[in-house]
């Protein structure tokens, strides 16, 4: 069996044992833009910008701790030093990882695939999310957002726009974004492209 084949589809966050801080600062290189993708599964997005843009530190969140290791020997073999996948649960580690280095952007990409309403709870986008975001942004810092599911991109921009203290919606209240603002692609956006499925787009500006 190849490793790519041990990889568990999910895991559900709401376990024990991903209920509670484990990540630890990493080292990152002082004075560049840092970008951050949250639940980054396969990183094929932040691969693509960290190949596009290398004078920018990318680092990706994912909570199945087999791929982090999987995708971080991939971007190894193929020369990447400007991405690193870390294990980490978004909804506890962002404190402990960017205190010392603040992010300029985060991506949150096709979050939640939590389609049944009992499951609901294990939505990531949640008011304390939003308060370690914004305390982990730099000054002007993003957040830019994209689902294919309706309800999940409504109930999230809810979240954001019931902190108009914090952030500010950068196309205006209650408002998507036309189109992508990045040219690369994650593999649930290009899936997407592919089926012709709407994919709802959102950004947000640290206040
Ligand atoms: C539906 S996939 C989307 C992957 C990718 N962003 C894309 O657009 O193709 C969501 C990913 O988030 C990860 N994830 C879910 N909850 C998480 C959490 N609390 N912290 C970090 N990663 C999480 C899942 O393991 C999964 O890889």
């Amino acid at each position: 069996m190849s490793s790519r084949l041990r990889i568990r589809q999910h895991v559900n966050p709401l376990r024990a044992e991903y209920q509670k801080v484990r990540a630890t600062a990493v080292a990152l290189p002082p004075g560049r833009p840092l970008e951050v993708e949250l639940g980054c599964a396969d990183a094929r997005f932040t691969l693509e910008r960290a190949s596009a843009e290398p004078e920018r530190t990318f680092v990706g969140l994912e909570i199945r701790e087999e791929m982090v290791h999987f995708v971080n020997r991939k971007a190894r073999a193929a020369g990447l030093d400007n991405a690193l996948l870390v294990f980490a649960n978004m909804n506890f580690d962002l404190p402990a990882l960017f205190a010392q280095h603040p992010v300029a952007r985060y991506h949150l990409l096709f979050p939640d695939p939590w389609f049944k309403k009992r499951h609901h709870k294990r939505r990531v986008v949640n008011p304390e999310l939003m308060a370690d975001l914004h305390s982990t942004l730099e000054p002007g810092g993003e957040v830019s957002f994209a689902s294919d599911v309706w309800d999940v991109a409504l109930d999230a921009m809810a979240v954001f726009e019931e902190r108009d203290d914090l952030f500010v919606n950068m196309r205006g209240p209650w408002s998507f974004w036309p189109g992508s603002p990045f040219a690369a692609r994650s593999r649930r956006d290009l899936a997407c492209q592919r089926k012709g499925w709407p994919v709802w787009r959102m950004r947000y500006l640290k206040k």
